[in-house]
Order: structure tokens, then sequence, then C-alpha cells
């Protein structure tokens, strides 16, 4: 299919209804790619109800860089998956690139996430029986996306591992398992990455080249990056940093 003239298109019609839609007046801001309101998470089991999240309001434009910080537990990778469309509100609505989440079903979260979202996880979950360049080219064959070999191969240079295309992942180290995710989850050209401890499992040094190649890649896309992370001194290389306590956010001066 025509997969850069629509991806193009969708872009443009994502942005346009996340603004008009936004909170934003002021033509000169970006546009709004992720806006919650009265966001709560709540699972109840035999025991009673425990509130994960609670009245989230969170406004994210596109471009932004934004590090989501916080105590084990305080509900960081729960909010992710709310964002992405992953896991459903208990209450409160969820908007992503204007689309309002509650109102799609199972499928149409699926479409838009396979458009528009590339995920990053602590734990790389690259499929094992798939080589590198196959893990690659996976998300391009599930949207019918023509050229998908060479657009994976191109992606995986650029993360450095145009010598590892075939390997499969057991054979690959934790940084380079790491970098083939990264190569996946860019290589659809996502509107917004989100990453979940993306460096959690990895040394400091390899972390940090790790964290060098995700910001690289977003700049270069031009993606927004919602991140949760344990490390400051990553958070601190983010635009913005939300931390959460006690299921809501913590209001900050920055
Ligand atoms: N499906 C669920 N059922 C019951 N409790 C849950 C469920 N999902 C999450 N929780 C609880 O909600 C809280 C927040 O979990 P979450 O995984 O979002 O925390 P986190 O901030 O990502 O923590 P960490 O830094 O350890 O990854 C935890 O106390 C967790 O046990
Ligand atoms: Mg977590």
């Amino acid at each position: 299919m025509e997969a850069t003239t629509e991806a193009t298109t969708e872009a443009t019609t994502g942005a346009t209804t996340g603004a008009t839609t936004g909170a934003t007046t002021n033509a000169t801001m970006e546009a709004t790619v992720i806006e919650t309101t009265a966001l709560s998470k709540r699972v109840t089991d035999a025991v009673g109800t425990l509130t994960i999240l609670d009245d989230i309001d969170l406004v994210v434009r596109a471009r932004e860089t934004v590090a989501v910080v916080g105590a084990s537990g305080s509900g960081k990778s729960t909010l992710l998956g709310l964002l992405a469309g992953l896991d459903r509100a208990t209450s409160g609505t969820v908007a992503l690139l204007g689309q309002d989440l509650g109102a799609l079903d199972e499928d149409g979260r699926a479409r838009l996430r396979a458009r528009r979202v590339g995920f990053v996880f602590q734990s790389f979950q690259l499929l094992g029986h798939l080589n590198a360049l196959e893990n690659v080219m996976l998300p391009l064959e599930l949207a019918g996306a023509d050229g998908a070999r060479d657009k994976a191969r191109a992606m995986l240079a650029q993360v450095g591992l145009a010598t590892r295309e075939r390997h499969y992942p057991k054979t690959l180290s934790g940084g380079e398992q790491q970098r083939v995710a990264l190569a996946r989850a860019f290589v659809g050209e996502p509107t917004i990455l989100f990453a979940d401890e993306p460096t959690g499992s990895l040394d400091a040094t390899t972390g940090d080249g790790v964290m060098d190649l995700i910001f690289a890649l977003n700049r270069t896309l031009g993606s927004t990056l919602v991140m949760v992370t344990h490390d400051a001194r990553i958070a601190a290389r983010c635009g913005r940093r939300i931390t959460l306590a006690g299921g809501r956010i913590v209001p900050t001066t920055d």
C-alpha cells in the first residue's frame, strides 16, 4: 500500500484533530497528542477496591519529551498502558491523537497503535523465533506496508546493527536486543513513542547509548516521547517531568 502517503496524511489529519480538540487556543503552540481528563484506574478484588490512578489531568503536546517518575508501585506503568490504549480506564477519558480511546473498540485501538505508536519495554520483548531483521520487519508486515525488508534494514543500520540482521535475540547482548527493539519501535515512524524503563535491564554505559539513540531517533522523526524511568539523570534529559505518588500527579515547578 501507499504507506508513506498514508502515514503523511494521517500525521497531518491527526495533528489537526488533536489541535482542535485540545485545550490550546494559541495557534503557534504544538498540537495536543495526549489529553486525559479525570483519568482513574481502580481494581476490585475480594479484599476491596484499590485506586491505582486517581483523577489524572494531563496534556502532552507534539514533540515533547516527558519523563514519568515516582516510587515503585505509584502507577507509572499503569498510566502508560492507559495512555497507549493497552488498558482501559475505570473512569475519565484519554484522547490519543484526537481520538477518544474509550469510544474505540479493541480493533480500533489496535489500528491506531499500529499506525501511530511505538513501544519500548524494559524486557525488550523481541520474538525469540525471529531474527533481528524479522523482528524489525514485523510491525510493517502487520500493517501491510510496502518495502518492509528495506525499511527494516535501514533502521537496523541506524541503530548500529547492520551486521547482526540474521542474529536471533538469544545470541545478542542486552544492549543489542534493546537496539533491535528500538529499531522495531521506530521503523513505522510513530507519532508517539512510549517507553517503560527502557534502560532498566542495562548497565549504565549501555543504557546511556540506548538513551542517546532514543533521543536521536525521536528528534529525527519529530515524535513525542513519554518515558517511565527510575533514573534521575535520564529524567533530567527530558523536557518535562511528571511525578506520580498515591495515584496522583504531584505538582512540580518545572
Ligand atoms: N491488574 C492489576 N490488579 C491489581 N493490582 C494492580 C494491577 N495492575 C497494577 N496493580 C497495582 O497497582 C500499583 C501500580 O502498579 P504499576 O505497575 O503501575 O506501578 P509502577 O509505578 O510502574 O511500579 P514499578 O516502578 O515497580 O514498575 C501496584 O501496587 C500494583 O500492584
Ligand atoms: Mg512499572
